[in-house]
């Protein structure tokens, strides 16, 4: 495969991450409530049919807590953990180091992943998919290195199909959220980001047609929270 360049978008959305990532761990924490660290652990259980050994890529791993959640949940998983913010990284090796965690940490973009085709059996990504401007292309790749039985899993917000909730869940996130978010990191710019891609991605059905496009067999969405938030998965057939 060329070697992939990245796009005037991916490098501001990097910067982002970049400029957050020393406080990315707290934030979430403040802003969800601590419910992210279940939205996680609800996602991983959705791989219990993969191999207790099994190779697992953690797209977009950021701070690698959902890499975490994987090795809590299935020790013997062999991890590696990609992300395109080397800031991102940084902290995910501290905490790695930390709790003598085994993830190989890759720089690299979902777009154009540098693993062979078929050579993982799970595919998860939190939080990330609506970070990957070309998400098509994203979905793409996840197919191709999985192998066939191998099953993705996609945590990311949703629209909640409850017009109340909506309204409800709209004022926080999009009123409250940044203002938090600007007073943990000072950088409430980021956080304006954040919650405006998340209004920009496409709700569940729309985004089951996705993955079906991109090759995806048996798609299938849980949601939490009222809609706040789905683990889609599919298989590679
Ligand atoms: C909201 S954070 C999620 C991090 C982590 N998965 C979690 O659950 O906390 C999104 C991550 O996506 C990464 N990212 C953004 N665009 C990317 C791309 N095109 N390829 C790979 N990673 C990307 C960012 O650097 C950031 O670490």
């Amino acid at each position: 495969m060329p070697p992939y360049a990245l796009t005037p978008r991916n490098i501001q959305i990097r910067d982002n991450f970049d400029a957050i990532a020393p406080k990315y761990d707290l934030t979430n924490r403040v802003i969800s409530f601590g419910i992210d660290l279940h939205w996680r652990r609800v996602a991983i259980r959705q791989l219990r049919d993969v191999k207790p050994d099994g190779a697992v890529l953690d797209l977009a791993c950021g701070t690698c807590d959902m890499a975490l959640e994987v090795l809590r949940q299935q020790p013997a998983a062999r991890l590696v953990g990609a992300d395109l913010s080397r800031a991102m990284l940084g902290l995910a090796r501290k905490k790695l180091a930390a709790g003598a965690a085994p993830v190989t940490l890759v720089n690299a973009p979902a777009e154009a992943l540098p693993f062979r085709d078929a050579s993982f059996d799970a595919v998860t990504i939190a939080f990330g998919i609506r970070n990957v401007p070309d998400f098509l292309a994203g979905l793409k790749e996840m197919l191709r290195v999985l192998r066939r039985g191998g099953r993705a899993c996609i945590l990311e917000f949703s629209t909640p199909p409850s017009r109340l909730w909506w309204k409800v869940y709209n004022y926080y996130f999009f009123k409250i959220l940044p203002r938090i978010g600007g007073l943990i990191t000072g950088r409430e710019a980021a956080y304006r980001y954040l919650t405006d891609s998340v209004a920009l991605f496409p709700d569940a059905g729309e985004f089951k047609a996705a993955m079906e496009e991109a090759g995806f067999a048996g798609v299938s969405c849980l949601t939490m929270n009222g809609g706040i938030v789905c683990v889609h998965t599919g298989v590679r057939p």
